[in-house]
């Protein structure tokens, strides 16, 4: 199969979080930053076309669990995809099995970064929510009935969207999901010196009953760098990576 290389790029605690207050103390900045600056600044070590997000890392940054407004008497909208020009160089793509989100336009902004949203859906989704994305010019790709077929997004964003580098951004679920898929290559980790012991925040690899189980797997370091503010670098090949 085609697919683009798949590298996860998160910024995490020194126990393993990805979001809560260990982001708040000073000494996380540098790990901020640095996390940006790797995959989306100027001069980016990262170069990619897209990167990928879980629905709660959406709704928890960018729709904020607004419910769309949906015209259940909108017309039959074409089969298939939908496609739109992007103005943008990177894609923001959304998982969004059953077409929850309350988008309100076709871009995000991220730091100084802006992305033309292309939401992944199923065949379950409804009508309504199709039209709704076409009434916001947002593309959509359908992949698989009622789950997400990951190699099926990967043949599509290669083909369709000629990515050859795209980032798994998050969060743990969404992670995980590609990594026991055997679909993740290279794991980026920018590790803060934070910790806040909290038992109730996501960690950087999450199963989720139904959709992933605790299946172990092994890792391959690439390369440790110690950077400015106590931040360190952590890259790893994945082993099961097909
Ligand atoms: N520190 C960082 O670098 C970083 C980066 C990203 C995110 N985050 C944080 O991580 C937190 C969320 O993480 P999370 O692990 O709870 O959630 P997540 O991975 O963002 O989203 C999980 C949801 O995404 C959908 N999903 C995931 N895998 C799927 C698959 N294989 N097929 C279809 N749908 C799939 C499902 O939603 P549905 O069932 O509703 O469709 C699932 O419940 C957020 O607070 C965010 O801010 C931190």
């Amino acid at each position: 199969m085609e697919r683009p290389y798949i590298f996860c790029h998160m910024q995490v605690s020194l126990d393993g979080k990805i979001m809560g207050k260990f982001m708040d103390l000073p000494e996380s900045k540098g790990s901020g930053k640095l996390f940006y600056d790797l995959a989306f600044g100027e001069d980016a070590h990262y170069k990619h076309q897209g990167w990928i997000s879980g629905r709660t890392t959406t709704d928890d940054n960018f729709t904020h669990y607004k419910v769309p407004v949906l015209d259940e008497l909108a017309a039959e909208v074409p089969a298939g995809d939908f496609f739109v020009e992007s103005e943008h160089d990177k894609y923001y793509i959304s998982f969004d099995r059953s077409g929850k989100l309350g988008w309100e336009k076709n871009t995000i902004t991220y730091g100084k970064t802006t992305a033309t949203v292309l939401e992944v859906l199923t065949e379950k989704v409804s009508n309504s929510y199709k039209a709704f994305l076409r009434d916001l010019n947002i593309p959509y790709i359908i992949c698989g009935d009622e789950s997400i077929d990951l190699d099926m997004v990967l043949e599509k964003l290669s083909r369709d969207f000629n990515m050859d580098l795209v980032m798994l951004g998050g969060g743990g679920v969404i992670n995980w999901s590609f990594i026991q898929a055997g679909l993740c290559d290279e794991i980026s980790f920018v590790v803060s010196p934070t910790a806040d012991g909290s038992t109730e925040t996501a960690s950087v690899f999450d199963a989720m009953a139904g959709l992933t189980n605790d299946d172990p797997v092994a890792f391959t370091v690439k390369a440790v760098e110690v950077r400015e503010d106590n931040a360190v670098w952590m890259r790893y090949t994945v082993n099961n990576a097909r």
